[in-house]
């Protein structure tokens, strides 16, 4: 095994940190998945969530694109709604439709009747986390959690939803019911991160993919005290703390000051505004993630304006501005890595 200070040097965590790397670290949200054959291999036959309890699979899922691509960290393959899961709440993620859960919550006893989370809810985390740092040497775990609001709307809704009416709604006229199930999801993705810290994960990210549906009046009245209460957990476990969410522009300083070490900005943010208004953090992103479409020298033209912005930011992280889409060719996933890592900084 690599020596830990080699881990504590690598180019991720010092951009994290706001300390010169020795090059633009980059990784993908959605890494591992379905733009990956390997992936596709590995679970035919295989529910989401079966693949997310099995270390075997959760172990193998995360090293194939660290392996493939050669990316600056690993994101630890699960989901976020996976915790919920796991104490107990009857929920399926549908193969091209995402999570659905079968009686949504309405009520205050609806919302006592979620478990919160320990350990013991989630062995196969820690057994795939222990696993993962031991292979991964000097290359960092990230660890994740839903934020309160994004994994509500799923809780909410009963399933995806684009306007997230439901749970606005329980927001705006059960603001009762709201706090406690806000506080119920707080507390359960704090305690999901401790976990994965516990086990060895390195940084861990934040999603908060939906807020962007939010004002931010709303957003720092009903949403930001919950999310700052994961962040403080996450805090006192001394690794960096990544914040992400999409269509967040009218969000990001709050994102920032609900307790982020670095701002994750989603493509539809010009990076350099984006680091006007995060102040003194890091930024991690944020390349469109339709670019990897375009021809080769577009796609890294674009990279390359994005590494120049990223100057002028306390750290940046190289990534998309969301997820890999599915049928992005994992060849210009490489050939962006190769381009990103070599850049001059
Ligand atoms: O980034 C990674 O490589 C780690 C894995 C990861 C997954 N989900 C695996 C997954 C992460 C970090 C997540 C987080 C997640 N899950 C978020 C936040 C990130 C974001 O995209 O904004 C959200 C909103 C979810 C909820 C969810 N789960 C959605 C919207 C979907 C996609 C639905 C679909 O099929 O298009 C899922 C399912 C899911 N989570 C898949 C994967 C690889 C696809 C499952 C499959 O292979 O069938």
């Amino acid at each position: 095994m690599t020596a830990p200070a080699d881990l504590a040097d690598s180019a991720f965590l010092r951009a994290a940190r706001g300390e010169t790397p020795s090059h633009t670290p980059v990784w993908f949200m959605r890494q591992a998945g379905r733009s990956l054959p390997e992936y596709l291999a590995l679970r035919s036959g295989v529910g989401m969530l079966e693949s997310c309890m099995d270390p075997d699979l959760v172990t193998e899922i995360t090293l194939q694109p660290v392996r493939r691509y050669g990316v600056d960290a690993a994101i630890f393959f699960s989901d976020i709604v996976l915790p919920l899961k796991a104490v107990g709440v009857d929920l399926d993620i549908k193969p091209g439709v995402g999570p659905v859960v079968a009686t949504p919550v309405r009520t205050l006893a609806d919302v006592a009747a979620i478990p919160d989370l320990d350990a013991s809810h989630v062995p196969f985390i820690t057994t795939a986390i222990r696993r993962l740092v031991a292979e991964l040497g000097s290359t960092p775990l990230i660890g994740f959690a839903g934020a309160p609001f994004t994994v509500a709307s799923y809780l909410v809704e009963g399933g995806p939803s684009k306007e997230h009416a439901k749970t606005k709604a329980m927001m705006f006229g059960a603001p009762d019911v709201w706090a406690a199930l806000m506080r119920k999801i707080a507390g359960i993705s704090a305690a999901y991160l401790e976990v994965q810290v516990a086990a060895g994960a390195s940084a861990i990210q934040l999603f908060d993919s939906w807020a962007g549906a939010l004002t931010p009046e709303d957003y720092a009245a009903h949403v930001m005290p919950y999310s700052a209460s994961v962040l403080t957990r996450a805090g006192a476990l001394g690794v960096p703390r990544i914040h992400f969410g999409v269509g967040t522009s009218n969000l990001l300083t709050l994102m920032g000051e609900a307790g982020a070490d670095v701002v994750g900005v989603d493509w539809r943010t010009p990076l350099a505004d984006a680091i006007g208004l995060v102040g003194p953090r890091a930024v991690q992103g944020n390349l469109d993630p339709t670019l990897v479409f375009a021809p080769a020298d577009v796609m890294t033209a674009r990279a390359a304006a994005i590494i120049e912005a990223g100057r002028a930011a306390r750290g940046h992280i190289f990534n998309l501005g969301h997820g890999v889409i599915p049928s992005t060719d994992p060849d210009q996933l490489k050939r962006l890595t190769e381009f990103v890592r070599a850049y001059p900084l």
